[in-house]
């Protein structure tokens, strides 16, 4: 079977569930990404490969709700190695700024080298003549150039999906040019900031020593690849009707009224990740409370944590020091029935976010870096009436869009307790008048015009292959 578009990234877009009669089944993962790449997938005869979790060794390739999904098994030691290790304790760290110590294992890089390499062998043998393959973030950074030597017909792109730090973090890689070399494959290589697209450009420049000019580098063999921000975003439509939806309004007033109807609802929602700068916000809402501005009967954090990442060590630290703090608030300022924060480490279908999403007065988004961060745009299409705070970091990417937003640095615990309090506190005519700035770019700039937008920009500079017709969108 031979595809003319090939969709490469670590995960696939379905996780394993158990179904009611016992048996084993897939269902479609809540992100955005399926949504933005199942229509360019069914207009072209697209496959996407990517691991399903876990270390099943029989899986055999699939359609799920009309999707051909190629599984990659990954043994115990590549998901030590490549995944825990590499990916999550070298770059993820790395990527975001330094917050946790980045390791340099050469183990985890023979890994990472081998695990691209077998993707990159898979996306081969799977596409046609002329084929465009779009390969995602930062665990398959290799593959891009892996797969042009394999398959020089090919049309190759590649998207980051989280920050491309600066050249002075980068710099500490051991393998730094090889990974620049390895994205240098694509013939589009796209980034969620215009910041993340210059440090790899200029780095590109100064390490690697190709010519640029602005977003284009030229290969020493005639090929130039373009290096752009194309800032993801979410399905908007389809998150705005789920929170319109009876069933999610009927949740919304349950979860209100479970919370035991307080003023207002503070709400956060991530992975538990030290890039979300979790414990920085539950202790800025702890102090609000403990400086009198305002009582447990009056407000409530309901804070979801998404277990992310069990094994790799800085996780679980996390876990623990997350754990003991929202225990010592509790503890401290909460009443029978009343707990100061709400505390959920588990994860949630889309209805339920939608719910949250619905019911919470103040949305508290506080990362230390984050590519994007999509909670916060999630937020702002569920909210139709146009009501509700938005509380961001700065240094996350959606900031640059979301500019109404009440944003704050994190690292500063006074000037976040600040903006808790003003958004508590604001007039129903000021988050009225923020929230519908937010809503007009949220809608206008969706997850469906980020994949359009990729696309045709890639059939425009490759000089390989077909180009890849757009999704036909009603
Ligand atoms: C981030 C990354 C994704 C990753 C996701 C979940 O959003 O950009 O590539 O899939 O986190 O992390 P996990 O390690 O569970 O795949």
């Amino acid at each position: 079977m031979s595809y003319d578009l090939v969709i490469v990234a670590n995960r696939l877009p379905v996780d394993r569930v158990v179904l009611p009669d016992g048996s084993k089944g897939w269902r479609t993962s809540p992100g955005g990404l399926v949504t933005a790449i199942e229509p360019v997938m069914r207009a072209n005869h697209g496959v996407w490969i990517g691991w399903p979790g876990g270390t099943d060794q029989d899986l055999q390739p699939f359609e799920h709700d009309g999707l051909e999904l190629f599984p990659m098994t990954m043994s115990a030691d590549e998901i030590e190695g490549f995944y825990e290790g590499f990916s999550n304790g070298t770059l993820w760290p790395l990527y975001h700024d330094l917050i946790a110590k980045p390791e340099f294992h050469r183990e985890w890089w023979d890994s990472y080298v081998a695990v691209n390499q077998r993707f990159a062998e898979t996306a081969a043998s799977l596409a046609a003549e002329g084929a465009t393959v779009w390969v995602h973030d930062y665990q398959l950074q290799l593959v891009p150039q892996m797969l042009r030597d394999l398959r020089p017909d090919l049309r190759i792109g590649f998207y980051l999906h989280i920050p491309f730090p600066p050249g002075e973090l980068f710099q500490q890689l051991p393998w730094r040019r090889q990974v620049l070399e390895g994205l240098l494959g694509a013939d589009l290589v796209g980034f969620q900031m215009p910041g993340g697209a210059q440090n790899f450009v200029r780095l590109v420049r100064q390490r690697v020593g190709h010519k640029t000019h602005r977003d284009l580098v030229y290969l020493p063999d005639g090929r130039t690849v373009r290096a752009r921000a194309f800032p993801i975003s979410i399905d908007a439509g389809g998150f705005e009707e789920l929170a319109r939806s009876e069933p999610v309004a009927q949740r919304s007033a349950e979860i209100r009224e479970a919370l035991g109807n307080p003023r207002k609802i503070f709400l956060g929602i991530d992975r538990l990740d030290y890039t979300k700068g979790i414990y920085a916000r539950l202790r800025a809402f702890s102090e609000l409370i403990k400086d009198g501005h305002f009582d447990v009967e009056d407000a409530v954090f309901v804070q979801v944590a998404v277990p992310s990442r069990e094994q790799v060590e800085q996780y679980r630290i996390l876990r623990d020091e997350i754990d003991r703090l929202v225990g010592r608030i509790n503890g401290d300022l909460g009443r029978i029935g009343r707990p100061a924060i709400s505390y959920l480490h588990s994860s949630y279908p889309r209805e339920e976010m939608a719910a949250l999403y619905r019911t919470a007065d103040v949305m508290v988004v506080t990362p230390y870096r984050d590519g994007m961060n999509l909670v916060a745009k999630e937020y702002v299409a569920c909210r139709f009436n146009d009501d509700g705070a938005l509380v961001l970091s700065e240094f996350a990417g959606a900031a640059d869009e979301l500019r109404q937003a009440w944003l704050v640095n994190p690292y500063d615990i006074n000037g976040m307790k600040s903006a808790l309090l003003e958004a508590y506190q604001a007039e129903d005519k000021e988050t009225r008048r923020r929230m519908k700035a937010m809503r007009r770019t949220v809608t206008q700039h969706d997850v469906a015009a980020w994949a359009d937008s990729f696309m045709t920009e890639l059939s425009d500079v490759g000089t390989h292959g077909k180009a890849v017709r757009p999704a036909h969108r009603s």
